[in-house]
């Protein structure tokens, strides 16, 4: 071990064992995360949280760390000696052998990671667990690596990421749970004995309903700016299982990974099983000092293209459907330029030579454009885009086909499938699953994205999306002694598939859709830019959805789009001005038919558009602080982000319900530099007169202890009046 690069301590010595105890530090500038490294031992957890100093560290350790009632913790607990607690891991030896006993045998630093080398007592069976820290990151990474050298594949029944081990006491945790067009709700509950499992069984997509990430607060029920905070987000495209077992300890212990069920996963002999990351974080800003944490994390390591600011788009879907023609295309690309958009996306509905693409049940798989719709092609609507000054993306659903369609026709094999039985169908009453295991299938679907990009290398964008789970768990491509590792192996091929595409065309920016928001997760976003929320455009339910998803998820990622009255999903009538100010807070976008809207309200697009452009750096690239939620039913919600610098800050508030006479809270900011000034201006102003602190300053000490009294209403003509009230608020400090 290179003792001179890891932060390593050698406390006591287990004089009776003649062992001794070493406990690593695994530290980022504000967390320590301590482990008992002890040669021969187990490994064991002695401390996750606010950063202890060396001394303390000593200290910690010493006087018992993080000792339960028994016995320690261990980083990965396995099944089979001493198992009648949790367990992160449990397998089927070669020889029927279903016993671990995991014994540290070295530790090695490469680079920032460090990797506890265990194996288990009796078998040739090893278990590397590694942690990762980043240079300018407060989010530690760990997984495990699998292997081992037995005379035949030992069954994997269990294969976690990690586990953790929370001190009881008033803790609770926030997770997010929902459906299609309701995705990011949050949930937040007290941690009571027994156990809160989450988890997901789709197959394909895996956020319509849970997530796979939780925030856990250690001094009572959840705060935004205040307060000991965990968030641990488990980061994979498949199905995942997270839970958090309360038993008759003084810890709660939370574990997090592949969900095993129907996943049994034989593993050959020198073959690695690699976990996906677990990422943990811990902060005493509350909750959104934990979201800040893996916002950071977020763009600087894992999201494609982190550090660029997304274009605006207009995106065809809720615009004409599936009612595409070039002459359609070119009017809506014309009107998003006009009104200072820079992106245009036809979303589907343009491709299908035998099965024309008319509406759902037909054609995924045959990429051909559909030449009644489109005589030029692509290129012509590139070569459009570029004539209006735009650029251009495009709709597809690379892991999908319909039972009518040219690809089944030519490939029934390589739908997933049960051998032996009749298809359950999805989409369209035809709609069916890739069997991305398959490399016949991953290559097809790289095709896809490669004959897109060859014949338009202007192309910029693409919508991929994915509108099926796995209903028919069966691979026609699979062994059927393997039919088990398909839910494993599809994600793994997804993710290769990945690679190979960026690896090509690293420019390409790529957003994530599954029917809305139902794979919004950290395991594929170094592969994509940004995802669709929700199919749901309704502005309301977007302030709760996208107050959700931001737990986890920073700004640059969430599409979020003006669509129009009333919405197509829950037919709502909201006015223009609100629709935009809910959706200037994400990554800006339009989902509108554009000839239908007046010159007023392109005006106002025109002009909110212009103003997201001044502070579209400080809402993707900056820092969150959410105010008030919109789940405490008061009213109102507000958060703000502030950038780096906090020179600029892009401030929201949005009434959530409407009574006369009704009280709101005055919310008050956060993140501002206490000595700096801040002038005041309001964006999207719709009143007939300014608001009284319009181009005001205020020092940043006055706006985080009183927050501004926003007027409930807007001051406009009788006729214009609604039950609707909004403000985006640009707070720059002056010299
Ligand atoms: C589901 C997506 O969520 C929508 O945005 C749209 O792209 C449709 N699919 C197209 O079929």
């Amino acid at each position: 071990m290179n003792k001179k690069r890891l932060t390593t301590l050698v406390v006591s010595c287990i004089a009776a064992l003649g062992l001794q105890a070493e406990n690593v530090n695994i530290s980022t500038k504000t967390t320590s995360l301590v482990v008992d490294a002890t040669k021969g031992n187990d490994l064991k957890f002695m401390y996750y949280g606010a950063k202890l100093s060396d001394k303390d560290i000593v200290t910690h350790c010493e006087t018992g760390g993080w000792k339960g009632q028994w016995n320690y913790y261990s980083t990965y607990p396995a099944y089979g000696v001493n198992c009648d607690q949790e367990y992160a891991l449990s397998v089927v030896h070669a020889n029927g052998d279903m016993a671990l006993e995991l014994r540290l045998e070295e530790v090695e630093k490469q680079g920032d990671v460090t990797i506890f080398k265990m194996k288990d007592k009796v078998q040739p069976f090893y278990v590397n667990v590694c942690y990762r820290t980043r240079p300018e990151s407060e989010v530690i990474e760990t997984w495990t690596e699998i292997f081992h050298q037995e005379k035949k594949p030992v069954r994997l029944t269990r294969f976690y990421s990690g586990s953790l081990p929370i001190r009881r006491g008033d803790v609770w945790v926030s997770h997010l749970y929902g459906s299609w067009a309701n995705e990011g709700q949050l949930c937040e509950e007290p941690l009571n004995a027994g156990m809160i499992v989450i988890e997901n069984k789709d197959g394909v997509r895996n956020s319509h309903t849970s997530h796979g990430e939780v925030m856990i607060s250690l001094d009572g029920k959840a705060r935004e700016n205040s307060g000991d905070v965990i968030g641990a987000a488990i980061c994979y495209t498949g199905n995942y299982k997270l839970s958090i077992n309360t038993h008759d300890d003084e810890y709660h212990q939370l574990f997090a990974g592949i969900n095993e069920e129907a996943s049994e996963y034989y593993l050959a002999k020198g073959e690695v099983f690699k976990t996906p990351v677990l990422a943990l974080t811990f902060s005493r800003e509350g909750l959104s000092g934990a979201s800040r944490n893996f916002h950071k994390w977020g763009r600087k390591y894992m999201l494609a293209h982190g550090d660029k600011v997304r274009d605006i788009l207009l995106n065809s879907w809720e615009g004409v459907y599936f009612d595409i023609n070039e002459q359609g295309m070119d009017q809506m690309m014309s009107d998003i330029a006009s009104m200072g958009g820079e992106l245009f996306v036809m979303d589907d509905g343009w491709f299908g030579d035998k099965y024309p693409r008319k509406t759902d049940n037909s054609s995924l798989g045959d990429w051909v454009v559909d030449r009644k719709k489109l005589p030029n092609g692509v290129p012509g609507l590139v070569k459009a885009a570029t004539k209006h000054g735009i650029k251009f993306g495009i709709w597809i659903e690379p892991e999908m086909t319909n039972s009518v369609s040219e690809l089944y026709e030519q490939h029934p094999d390589w739908v997933v499938k049960t051998p032996g039985r009749d298809l359950e169908m999805g989409r369209g009453g035809t709609q069916l699953v890739l069997d991305l295991s398959n490399p016949k299938v991953q290559d097809f679907a790289f095709s896809i994205v490669d004959n897109l990009m060859k014949e338009n290398p202007d192309l910029y964008y693409i919508k991929w999306d994915a509108n099926m789970n796995i209903r028919n768990h069966g691979s026609q491509y699979l062994s059927m002694d393997r039919q088990s590792h398909l839910l494993i192996d599809y994600h793994k091929g997804f993710i290769k598939l990945c690679e190979r595409i960026r690896a090509k065309y690293p420019d390409l920016i790529i957003q994530d859709c599954a029917s809305g928001g139902g794979r919004a997760n950290w395991g594929y976003m170094p592969y994509f830019d940004e995802f669709w929320v929700s199919d749901n455009t309704d502005a309301l339910q977007r302030v709760y959805m996208q107050w959700g998803t931001s737990y986890f998820f920073p700004a640059i990622t969430m599409a979020s789009h003006i669509s129009a009255a009333p919405n197509h999903q829950t037919f709502r009538t909201i006015p223009l001005k609100y629709r935009i100010d809910v959706a200037m807070s994400g990554r800006l976008g339009m989902e509108i038919q554009p000839k239908n809207m007046t010159d007023e309200e392109k005006t106002l697009c025109r002009k909110a558009i212009a103003d997201y452009k001044t502070i579209r750096p400080i809402v993707q690239l900056g820092n969150i602080y959410r105010l008030q939620s919109p789940y405490d039913k008061k009213g109102v919600a507000s958060l703000m982000y502030v950038d780096d610098t906090k020179d600029k800050a892009a401030f929201y508030w949005w009434k959530t319900e409407t009574f006369v006479n009704q009280h709101l809270p005055r919310v008050k900011m956060a993140g501002l530099d206490a000595s700096k000034y801040y002038r005041i201006h309001e964006f999207n102003r719709i009143d007939n007169n300014p608001l009284a602190f319009e181009g005001k300053t205020f020092s940043g000490e006055y706006l985080m202890a009183n927050g501004l009294d926003i007027p409930y209403t807007h001051d406009v003509d009788y006729n214009k009046k609604n039950a609707w009230s909004s403000r985006v608020l640009y707070l720059e400090a002056v010299k």
